[in-house]
């Protein structure tokens, strides 16, 4: 594959109104719940990312007729739980870790059997978390003696409730389990170990199919329907982000992004900007389809380094490597702690992300479970990006306080999260250009 660069000039700032595309979790989950539901359901705001479009393959590939998108519109006509049908091959989950561990949930409960297979990276990523609990419920998945991709899942296997308390914060297991649950003989429940997005739950109820939560476990009843509705899904704030931090890094800069989605459990970002002191305002906080929208804006700030709260952590969790650039742009040092999970997502983000910014000068030392930086100054260089989405896109962001300019390689995989990234950008006033 061709390596799709970024060049990106030093200096800048940015400004306007923009808004990012939809949600990438709630994408996928309109995806699932409309294929499921009976009756036809209308979205709109979806977002035409690689990853979200893999799973609305999927499901084509298992029968569901699907239009769109078109503009963020898709019409989906729901087969029912009952109602999918036994794809002709493996179904291709690209890059995707959200797609792979939510459908290993919910096809294990279907009379067919199924392969899920993906790219190099996803082929690296562990599901052993997935597959664990799903073999307690009587699901049989094989995974490769690693525990990594390809997954085959075998139909017609009875399943069972559970009550279980997962080892790790992730919402990608909690909903795994969840769909897995819809088509169990008895209850399951699953408590989490921090709090952690709850996108599943809500679009449940929005379909109509009960959800009990209590604290930290949620838990769903087999026998239940879902009916079709309408969605729409709020902006991403995991893309807004990199406006966010962008636009706090530079002086002068002042961007206000619409319609973001400012669900309780994704807004880690919101607060450890603002505890390094940016200059953030949440504004028109409003409900749409069951889940909050807000309008930010942020200015240039003076950012000072700080402590990462764990509790942020889960919050927050797709946001590092942002969050990392605005910390090298502090004035101090800050810590993160409690993160592990970050060397397992698209890439060794705390790896990736410490080469990178050594690279450019900056002070930063990976640690098994985070990351310490010192604030300072940010030269230019050239960094790997890995095929990592977010790390391509955060070292955009690093060159509006760069002192050179900064190209980054492998950037092709922005299309997974953030079509459109670069003309939105580039129109906001940050210096960048394709090369390849
Ligand atoms: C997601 C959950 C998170 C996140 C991922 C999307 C989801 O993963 O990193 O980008 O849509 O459920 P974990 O739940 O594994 O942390």
């Amino acid at each position: 594959m061709s390596d799709l660069i970024f060049h990106v000039l030093p200096g800048g700032r940015l400004t306007g109104t923009l808004r990012v595309p939809g949600d990438k979790s709630i994408s996928h989950r309109s995806i699932m719940l409309g294929s499921l539901a009976e009756g036809v359901t209308e979205v709109s705001g979806f977002l035409e990312g690689e990853d979200s479009l893999a799973t609305l393959q999927a499901f084509r590939d298992m029968g569901v007729e699907i239009h769109g998108p078109e503009q963020g519109r898709v019409t989906i006509h729901g087969v029912g739980l009952h109602g999918l049908k036994a794809p002709s091959k493996p179904l291709d989950l690209g890059n995707s870790g959200t797609s792979m561990r939510l459908l290993s949930g919910l096809l294990s409960g279907q009379a067919f059997d199924v392969t899920l297979i993906g790219d190099s990276s996803l082929s690296k990523r562990p599901m052993k978390r997935v597959t664990l609990p799903l073999a307690q419920m009587g699901a049989v998945v094989e995974t490769t003696e690693g525990g990594t991709p390809p997954l085959a899942i075998k139909g017609g296997k009875p399943l069972h409730g559970i009550d279980y308390a997962m080892p790790v914060a992730s919402a990608q297991v909690k909903s795994c389990l969840l769909l897995a649950g819809l088509y169990a003989d008895s209850p399951t429940c699953v408590t989490e170990p921090a709090p952690t997005r709850d996108h599943t739950e809500r679009m449940l109820r929005g379909f109509g199919y009960p959800v009990k939560v209590d604290g930290a476990t949620a838990c769903v009843e087999p026998g239940g329907r879902l009916t079709a509705t309408t969605i729409d899904v709020p902006a991403d704030i995991s893309s807004a982000t990199f406006f966010m931090v962008g636009a706090a890094i530079s002086e002068g800069s002042d961007v206000t992004l619409q319609h973001v989605g400012i669900n309780p459990t994704r807004i880690g970002v919101i607060n450890i900007l603002r505890l390094m002191g940016t200059d953030l305002e949440v504004l028109n906080e409003r409900e749409v389809g069951g889940e909050p929208v807000a309008d930010i804006r942020v200015r240039g700030s003076k950012l000072k380094g700080c402590v990462i709260p764990e509790d942020q952590v889960p919050l927050a969790i797709d946001e590092f490597p942002a969050l990392f650039v605005a910390a090298a742009c502090a004035e101090g040092e800050t810590l993160l702690t409690g993160a592990e999970e970050l060397r397992v997502k698209e890439s060794d983000r705390i790896q990736v992300m410490a080469d990178g910014l050594i690279a450019l000068g900056v002070d930063a030392v990976p640690t098994p479970d985070g990351m310490r930086i010192q604030g300072g100054t940010i030269g230019g260089g050239e960094v790997q990006s890995h095929g990592d989405h977010r790390i391509a896109m955060s070292f955009a962001m690093a060159a509006l306080r760069a002192s050179g300019p900064i190209t980054i390689h492998d950037c092709a995989n922005v299309n997974t999260s953030f079509p459109g990234f670069v003309e939105l950008a580039a129109g906001a006033g940050l210096g960048i250009a394709l090369g390849g």
